[in-house]
């Protein structure tokens, strides 16, 4: 039987080869992976664990939490807080940032998540997950401040996520290409599916939250309309749509089979910049996907180049098969062409 290569193996190895795997990154990204090992099992008890419904409270953002969301965002700051491997915790479900408490060492790095994408999907058993972004603390300032956290995404030393779905896998880069890692249950480890991971450049599948297009900028309505007239239309081939409403999935998807995933800026709440959040959804997400030969802007610039204001900043969104958000991005900056 061929051996398997874990995670551990995995990342040693990369430390070897290219010694840019320092030691606490590492040790970040195992500890991560064992959160997410956890979520895994309370994601997969649902019911019979008490883990469905909402918990009763609203996030900073306004929004209704589930159970899980509050119990995903334990279990992570958890397993990350004792390890000396950070010096604070940013996430999607907090207010304001999670410092290290001092009974610990402080770490170099900064751990920002939204510890359960696609939180609609939960209590319908429809594919979840976990996506986490990591920053080096710059500077040598005593303490630890909000103000750390604001570098922009092409600074992101790693970044992965972890679906829920049929299978429970793992996807990271330390911005070395793009690795895929599935969980065995009966090992308890993550095993190495896929290395290299490559999304084409060229698509006839778009995901977008069709129900929104009466309040869509004209670009976005434009690129829609194009797909939509299929072989007849300027395009001359016939798309197909997706539309799971987890993140993770629709990303998930692009990274297997390639794609164009948008959650653009709308008429419904003109003075938010977009639904999606550029520190824990947009910047990881961009980062694998670049990682994977593919394009992530929000229409005017990439993605990774935006520079944070704000700990919870909002963002539209454009990802995937290269062609095609460069097609939509070229309709945003000339609307003519
Ligand atoms: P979250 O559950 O972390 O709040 O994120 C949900 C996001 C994203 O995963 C998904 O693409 C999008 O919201 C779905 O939004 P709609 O329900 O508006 O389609
Ligand atoms: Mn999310
Ligand atoms: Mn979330």
């Amino acid at each position: 039987m061929a051996s398997s290569i874990s995670l551990t193996r995995y990342l040693v190895e990369k430390q070897r080869q290219h010694g840019h795997i320092p030691a606490q990154l590492r040790l970040l990204i195992e500890v991560v992976a064992r959160a997410c090992k956890r979520i895994s099992i309370s994601v997969n008890k649902g019911a019979l664990g008490d883990v469905l419904g909402t918990a009763g409270s609203e996030n900073v953002q306004g929004e209704v939490q589930k159970k899980l969301d509050v119990i995903s965002n334990e279990v992570l700051i958890e397993a990350n807080e004792w390890g000396g491997h950070l010096a604070a915790m940013a996430s999607e479900e907090m207010d304001s940032i999670h410092v290290v408490p001092h009974r610990y060492p402080q770490g170099e790095y900064l751990l920002l998540f939204d510890p359960l994408d696609g939180s609609s999907n939960i209590d319908v058993n429809v594919s979840i997950g976990t996506i986490f972004s990591v920053l080096r603390k710059v500077g040598h300032s005593r303490g630890v401040s909000e103000e750390d956290f604001l570098q922009p995404g092409k600074q992101q030393a790693a970044a992965g996520y972890c679906i829920y779905g049929p299978q429970t896998t793992l996807v990271l880069t330390v911005g070395d290409g793009v690795a895929m890692f599935t969980l065995d249950r009966e090992q308890g480890s993550w095993t190495l599916i896929q290395e290299d991971v490559q999304i084409p450049h060229d698509t006839k599948e778009f995901a977008i939250n069709m129900s929104n297009v009466r309040h869509w900028a004209p670009p976005v309505k434009r690129y829609i309309d194009e797909c939509l007239a299929g072989k007849e239309g300027p395009r001359g081939k016939d798309f197909n749509m997706r539309w799971v409403a987890s993140m993770v999935a629709d990303v998930h998807r692009i990274l297997t089979r390639g794609g164009i995933f948008m959650y653009p800026w709308d008429k419904r709440e003109p003075d938010k910049a977009g639904k999606l959040r550029l520190m824990y959804e947009a910047n990881p997400m961009a980062f694998i996907v670049e990682q994977a030969g593919g394009m992530a802007t929000n229409g005017q610039q990439r993605i990774m180049d935006i520079q944070p204001e704000k700990l919870h900043q909002r963002v539209s969104v454009m990802l995937g098969s290269k062609n095609e958000v460069e097609r939509v991005t070229g309709y945003h900056q000339s609307p003519t062409a």
